[in-house]
């Protein structure tokens, strides 16, 4: 048993689902959650500043005393995904593994869509994986303007379609029948991009996915939090302002997130 937060690291917001599906499983969890918001987005940017961004973003909050780390942000997750579990003492969850496990045994004609990113897309961390399998035929699609839409709060307007069926033109004519949504955001984009992919896709979303492998990392290393245990959640972030993180987050997620501390974590960058 420990009772030690776990620490969920995104470059914003959008990592808010993966806090939201963990603490659904495991509601007797503390958090400590981190958004990134000075240098947010990540998934324009070089995959190598990504990986420092990160790695100082993690360093704190281990720090805090962490008991586990989770690196909610795909992109993130592309850009470190040898190094964190070696740097660090604590165990490390990050979004892709979990993802593309579930989407391997999802699919039944052995070709699978992945989006994200461009930064995701771009580094093949999710194909690489996926195609250790040679059975396997992976697309991918960086869909950039996503994010901008879910940060927005457009989530079902006629351009969300439009744009949709441009992106996802080439995953349907290749004929994939399973898409990992390989990007914090894309779960609100869920009805639209299910629209568009028809009801025969299976959609694999990273946030269940990797709530799931906390839920299974914790119990199979006796780190669940004890019966008697109080749950806090803290929310953090590096921006200038803690109101625009906590306006997102209400339109995104309803009212759980109410005070963000605003912390200065590494070298701050300004935003490119
Ligand atoms: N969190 C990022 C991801 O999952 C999306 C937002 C960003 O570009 O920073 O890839």
């Amino acid at each position: 048993m420990n009772d030690a937060p776990i620490g969920i690291f995104d470059s914003g917001v959008g990592g808010l689902t993966v806090a939201r599906a963990v603490s659904q499983l495991l509601p007797r969890e503390s958090i400590v959650y981190i958004g990134d918001t000075a240098r947010s987005p990540y998934g324009p940017k070089p995959i190598a500043d990504v990986r420092r961004y990160s790695l100082e973003v993690l360093d704190d909050l281990v720090e805090q005393g962490v008991k586990m780390l989770v690196i909610a942000c795909n992109t993130a997750s592309a850009a470190m995904l040898r190094d964190a579990r070696e740097r660090y003492d604590v165990p490390v969850v990050e979004v892709i593994g979990p993802a593309v496990r579930t989407a391997m045994s999802t699919t039944r004609n052995g070709r699978i869509g992945v989006i994200g990113t461009s930064g995701t897309i771009g580094s093949r961390a999710y194909q690489d994986m996926l195609e250790v399998n040679e059975n396997l035929t992976v697309f991918a699609e960086a869909c950039p303007r996503f994010v901008e839409f879910v940060e927005a709060g457009i989530t079902d307007s006629p351009e969300v379609l439009a744009v949709a069926e441009e992106y996802l033109a080439p995953l349907r004519h290749a004929g994939v029948d399973t898409l990992v949504l390989g990007c914090t955001h894309y779960p609100f984009l869920e009805g639209a991009i299910s629209y568009v992919m028809g009801p025969d896709v299976s959609l694999v979303s990273s946030d269940s996915e990797t709530a799931k492998d906390v839920y299974r990392q914790l119990v199979g290393r006796d780190l669940l939090a004890g019966l008697d245990a109080q749950s806090h959640h803290t929310y953090e972030a590096t921006g200038s302002s803690a109101d625009d993180f906590v306006q997102l987050a209400h339109r995104l997620m309803g009212r759980e997130v109410r005070d963000v501390r605003l912390v200065q974590t590494g070298a701050i960058d300004l935003p490119r």
